[in-house]
């Protein structure tokens, strides 16, 4: 049996008479760039996630940056966030002219440790980034008590809950990201700025179209960052299916859980109070780069999710940061191994991720 690591045109296929029809009739309006689509979309995403607004925008990344500038975040500031990630929230960091500070993260939740945060807290932190990673929230309760504003990263994470609130409605703005293989995604790029301020709202909307308030008219230094309306028609077909396709995940999770209970290896820990929607299932493993070729042997590609922690990418070789700064995130480096995570996946294909995994051991 073969196991496609990700399978994004599995979910088209699902739906593929509603995307079609939704598509055309976009197709046919012709207000391609921030149509209809587009406001209807906004609103229903918004309600989703609990929030006063949402502001579609080109990408996940863009919509970090957006939200800094929002924040009014700029030289002479500093933003915390985690090493271990996807880099969008470093980069955003870096594209606004602050400075990025990282802390280290969660041993067994790959979040934000928030002692970690405290620590790094200076007269200049301007903004907090927490990574709800894998889709799981960061401590956003020790993080809140900070009383720094809290730039949340939904990207991975959309539908997860602390405490039954959602995430992205629990800091000053949120951001998603629509990318095709995250829990709600397009089928190109496209991202949001969730917020319940509405002058934060209205900053927002002008930076997303090169600050403009009126056509012409340039108030603030801006962007092209804009949601297409076919990519919005295609979300609103999908964000319905959500929940089940969030429930499905855990209902993944909780097999895997059980299948490889007992073996020599770490499984993900949800914190207490969290609802973890599984955009990643990934345990830790000693040998992960022989478990990683083993499985491949077995029909189940895998990719490794970060093979390499940010505080030591070459782009950022002009920084002081060097090995051993941040030790939790690197260790979790060397030895992550995610699994196939996606809810159209079978009983059947989860259960051969298993065999493999137990036949390494064997
Ligand atoms: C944690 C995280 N933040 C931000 C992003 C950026 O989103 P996009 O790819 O839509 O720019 C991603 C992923 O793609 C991500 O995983």
């Amino acid at each position: 049996m073969n196991v496609p690591f990700l399978n994004p045109a599995a979910q088209f296929d699902s739906l593929r008479v509603e995307i079609l029809a939704a598509t055309e009739a976009a197709l046919a309006k012709g207000h391609y760039i921030l149509g209809p689509n587009v406001s209807a979309f906004e609103a229903e995403a918004a309600s989703y996630c609990g929030t006063g607004f949402g502001v579609g925008v080109n990408s996940g990344s863009d919509a970090l940056t957006l939200a800094l500038r929002a924040l009014d975040i700029g030289p002479g500031d500093e933003v915390i966030t985690s090493p271990f990630t996807y880099i969008a929230p470093a980069e955003s960091i870096h594209q606004v002219g602050a400075k990025i500070v990282f802390a280290d993260i969660h041993p067994r939740r790959f979040t934000l440790d928030a002692a970690e945060v405290a620590r790094r807290v200076t007269p200049k932190t301007k903004a907090i980034i927490p990574v709800h990673l894998f889709g799981q929230a960061a401590p956003i309760q020790e993080l809140r008590a900070l009383g720094i504003p809290l730039v949340e990263d939904c990207a991975q994470a959309i539908g997860a809950t602390v405490e039954g609130k959602p995430v992205g409605s629990l800091g000053a703005l949120g951001c998603l990201s629509f990318y095709p293989t995250k829990n709600l995604g397009a089928c190109g790029d496209g991202g949001m700025v969730l917020g319940s301020d509405p002058a934060l709202e209205k900053r927002l909307r002008m930076l997303r179209v090169h600050g403009i308030q009126k056509r012409y008219h340039h108030d603030l230094h801006g962007y092209n960052s804009r949601l297409d309306d076919l990519q919005a028609a295609i979300l609103r077909v999908k964000l319905p299916h959500l929940n089940a396709w969030n429930a499905r995940r855990k209902a993944i999770a909780d097999r895997y859980d059980a299948g490889l209970r007992g073996l020599p290896v770490e499984l993900p820990e949800t914190a207490p109070g969290n609802s973890h929607v599984f955009h990643v299932y990934a345990l830790l493993a000693d040998r992960r780069d022989a478990l990683q070729a083993h499985l491949a042997e077995k029909g189940v590609p895998t990719l490794i999710y970060y093979p390499q922690p940010l505080h030591l990418q070459a782009c950022y070789a002009d920084q002081s940061w060097k090995t051993g700064d941040y030790p939790v995130a690197e260790a979790v480096s060397r030895r992550i191994l995610p699994l196939p995570m996606y809810p159209e996946l079978t009983d059947a294909q989860v259960d051969h991720v298993i065999g493999a995994i137990r036949s390494f051991f064997a």
